[in-house]
C-alpha cells in the first residue's frame, strides 16, 4: 500500500532510492517518483506505471550526484493512477516535496481552508494537501521540523511520510502514524523506509519508529522527536538478522515460485525451538501467561483469513476450544462484539499492518479481551500492539499473492492447538499429541520430495485448463478453507473468475452454473468426508462439468483429471493440498502471460480500509 524511502548519505542518492523502491514495489505499482536537490531546486521526477517507466524517464534526464533523495511507489487511493497523482508532491512554492503512504482523512476540509488561503492543487490527492499544509505552517515557523509537526497535528488519519526542503538539500524529514516506517542507521548514511529490504544492503541497524515519531536525518546525524511534545523519543536500535538473500529470487522465475518452494523450510523454521527436545511438547512461552481461551475469535483478511478458517478445525478438534472466524473489516464494525468472559482474539496478518486487522485487534483489546497477534513481520504494528505476539518466521514474502506466509500461519495454528490441548491435561490427548508432532516434524522432508512432481502436474493441467473463464473450487471441512484459498489464488493471479464453495452447498444454487466450459477443482482427500465429497463431484459430472480432483492414491475417484498427493491424516493433509493449489494458479497465470508477482490492482500490505 505505497512504499516510501528517504536517504541521506555519501553515495549518489537517486540510484540508492531507486534500488530501494524496487524492493518496495510489491507495496504498489501504479506510479513511482523521486525527489532530490539539483541546482538549488528540488527536482521531482515521476512516471505512471511500474518503476521501470520511471527508470526509463530518469535515463533521459541530467541528474547530478545528489546525496539526499526520497522516492515513492504508489497504490492509488485518492485519484486515479496518473502522473499528476504520482508522488512526490510539491508545495505551491516548490520549496517542499513529500512522499506519503496512508490517507489523510480530513484532507477535504484542509483543502478548503488552504484554497481560501490561495493554495492551488494540481492533483486529486490528500498528499498534495498535506505538503501545502506544511508550507503554510512553515510561514510562521523557522524550524522545518516544528512546522512539520504543527501540520501533522492538524492532519487526521494514517501516514508514513518523507519530506525534503529546497533550502536543506542534505536532509530529509519523516514521520509515522498508523503506517509502517523503519529508520535505518548506516555508517555516514541514514534511511527511512516502509520496509527493511529497501535499505538492507546498506545497514542492519534499525529503529522501528512508533506512531507519533518525527525524524530529521542527514548523513551523519539524526533526531527523533515525539509529535505531542517535541521531546526526544526513546529508542534502542535493533539488529536485523536475516539477509538480502531471503528477499531475492535465487534463480527462480518469480518470487512466488521461490516462495512456494520455500515452504518445507518455512515449516521447519516455524517449528524450530517450539517443540521439546523429546518431540512430545509444544513450547510457546508467548502464551504461557494466558489461560486457555474460553472461546477464540480469529480475525484476519484475505489469505490469512483462509488460514484462520483452516486452523479453526484443529483448535476445535484438538484443543476443544470453540472458535469463531471473522473477516476483519466485518468484525470491526459489529454493533455488539460477541466477546464474552474468557474469550480471546487471535489476529492473523502476514504483514502485521493490515488496517482492518489492526482495528479489529484494537476493538478486542478495548473490550478487555486478550488479543494474540500472529504475524510474520517483526516490529509491525500488530506485533507491537498485540497482548502477545507469535512470529511465523517465514522470512520476507515478496510476491504480492501470499503463499509461504499462509503455510507458516497454518503451522503455527497447529502448534497453538497442541499447546492449548496440553494445557487442558486430558489424559487421552497426550499420546495422540506425540503422533501429531511426529507428523509435523516429518512434513518438511515429505513436502520437499513431493513438490517437483506437484509442479509438473500443475504445469500440465494449466495447459489444459488455461482457456476456462470460470472455475469452482470445492472442498469439505478443512479442505473448504483450502478451496477458498485455491479460488482466491486463481483469480488474483490469472484474473479467471473462481469461486470457492463448501462442496455440500453446491446443490443449493451454484450448480446451476455448471456446463462443459465451467470446470471444477475438487479437493477430495482420503478422509472420513471423502464419500460425501465424491457424491458432490458426481453431481457436477452429471451436469457435464469437467473435474480436476485432488486426492490420494487408492481412493478410486474418477474425474477428467485425477491429481494425487501424498497421504497425510486430516487436517494436516492441508499441507499437501495448499502447495498444489498454489502451483496450479501460478502455472495458469504464467502460461497466460500475467504478471505473477505483481498482479493488477493488488498490493501486498493493505493499510487502508
Ligand atoms: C492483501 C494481500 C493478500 C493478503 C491480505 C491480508 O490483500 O494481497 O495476499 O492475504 O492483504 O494481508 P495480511 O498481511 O494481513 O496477512
Amino acid at each position: 500500500m505505497c512504499g516510501i524511502i528517504g536517504y541521506a548519505g555519501c553515495r549518489p542518492a537517486v540510484p540508492v532510492v531507486i534500488e530501494g523502491l524496487h524492493r518496495l514495489e510489491y507495496r504498489g505499482y501504479d506510479s513511482a517518483g523521486v525527489a532530490f536537490a539539483q541546482n538549488k531546486y528540488l527536482r521531482v521526477i515521476r512516471a505512471k506505471g511500474k518503476l521501470s517507466a520511471l527508470e526509463e524517464k530518469l535515463a533521459t534526464e541530467q541528474i547530478t550526484t545528489a546525496t539526499c533523495a526520497m522516492g515513492h511507489t504508489r497504490w492509488a487511493t485518492h485519484g486515479v493512477p496518473a502522473e499528476r497523482n504520482a508522488h512526490p508532491h510539491s508545495s505551491n512554492d516548490g520549496a517542499l516535496a513529500i512522499v506519503h503512504n496512508g490517507i489523510i482523512e480530513n484532507f477535504q476540509e484542509l483543502k478548503t481552508e488552504l484554497t481560501a488561503k490561495g493554495h492551488v492543487f494540481h492533483s486529486e490527492t490528500d498528499t498534495e494537501v498535506l505538503v501545502n499544509l506544511i508550507a503554510e505552517c512553515r510561514k510562521r515557523e523557522p524550524d522545518l521540523l516544528y512546522a512539520f509537526a504543527a501540520a501533522l497535528r492538524l492532519a487526521h488519519g494514517a501516514y508514513a511520510v518523507c519530506l525534503m526542503e529546497r533550502g536543506a538539500p542534505d536532509t530529509f524529514y519523516a514521520a509515522r502514524m498508523s503506517a509502517p516506517l523503519i529508520f535505518g542507521i548506516g555508517a555516514g548514511e541514514n534511511f527511512a523506509a516502509s520496509d527493511i529490504p529497501a535499505f538492507l544492503p546498506y545497514t542492519r541497524k534499525v529503529i522501528f519508529l512508533d506512531d507519533g515519531d518525527i525524524v530529521q536525518a542527514s548523513a551523519k546525524n539524526y533526531r527523533i522527536l515525539r509529535l505531542e511534545n517535541l521531546q526526544p523519543a526513546a529508542h534502542e536500535p535493533q539488529k536485523i538478522l536475516w539477509d538480502m538473500q531471503a528477499a531475492q529470487k535465487n534463480g527462480y522465475r518469480h518470487f512466488m515460485l521461490k516462495e512456494i518452494f520455500e515452504q518445507p523450510r518455512v515449516i521447519a523454521d516455524a517449528m524450530a525451538g517450539r517443540v521439546s527436545p523429546q518431540g512430545d511438547a509444544v513450547l510457546l512461552p508467548e502464551l504461557d501467561d494466558l489461560p486457555v481461551p474460553a472461546r477464540l475469535h480469529i480475525v484476519a483478511c484475505g489469505t490469512s483469513w483462509h488460514a484462520a478458517l483452516w486452523g479453526r478445525h484443529l483448535l476445535e478438534s484438538w484443543a476443544h476450544i470453540p472458535v469463531q472466524t471473522e473477516i476483519a473489516s466485518e468484525f470491526r464494525y459489529r454493533d455488539n462484539l460477541p466477546l464474552g468472559k474468557g474469550d480471546m482474539a487471535l489476529v492473523i496478518s502476514q504483514s502485521g499492518e493490515t488496517a482492518d486487522t489492526l482495528a479489529a485487534l484494537r476493538m478486542a483489546k478495548k473490550q478487555g479481551a486478550a488479543a494474540i497477534g500472529l504475524c510474520n513481520v517483526i516490529g509491525s504494528s500488530i506485533a507491537r500492539e498485540a497482548s502477545t505476539v507469535l512470529y511465523t518466521q517465514a522470512g520476507p514474502e515478496i510476491s504480492v499473492a501470499s503463499t509461504k506466509a499462509m503455510c507458516s500461519q497454518m503451522l503455527m495454528l497447529a502448534l497453538m492447538a497442541l499447546y492449548w490441548q496440553a494445557k487442558q491435561d486430558r489424559p487421552t490427548d497426550a499420546a495422540r499429541r506425540k503422533g501429531w508432532l511426529d507428523i509435523l516434524a516429518s512434513l518438511p522432508a515429505m513436502l520437499e520430495e513431493a513438490l517437483p512432481a506437484m509442479h509438473e502436474t500443475a504445469r500440465r493441467l494449466s495447459r489444459k485448463y488455461a482457456q476456462a473463464r470460470n472455475f469452482f473450487y470445492l472442498g469439505r471441512g478443512h479442505c473448504f478453507a483450502l478451496a477458498l484459498e485455491g479460488a482466491l489464488k486463481l483469480k488474483e493471479l490469472s484474473y479467471i473468475h473462481a469461486e470457492g464453495y463448501a462442496a455440500g452447498e453446491m446443490k443449493h444454487g451454484p450448480i446451476a452454473l455448471i456446463d462443459p466450459a465451467f470446470p471444477t477443482f475438487a479437493v477430495a482427500l482420503d478422509d472420513p468426508l471423502f464419500p460425501k465429497t465424491k457424491s458432490n463431484i458426481e453431481e457436477v459430472q452429471a451436469r457435464q462439468g469437467k473435474v480436476i480432483a485432488l486426492t490420494n492414491e487408492g481412493t478410486g475417484l474418477s474425474a477428467d483429471d485425477v491429481w494425487t498427493v501424498p497421504h497425510l491424516p486430516p487436517p494436516l493433509a492441508g499441507f499437501m493440498v495448499l502447495p498444489a493449489l498454489q502451483l496450479f494458479s501460478y502455472e495458469m497465470a504464467d502460461y497466460l502471460g500475467k504478471d505473477v508477482d505483481q498482479p493488477r490492482n493488488l498490493a501486498k500490505s493493505v493499510t487502508v480500509e
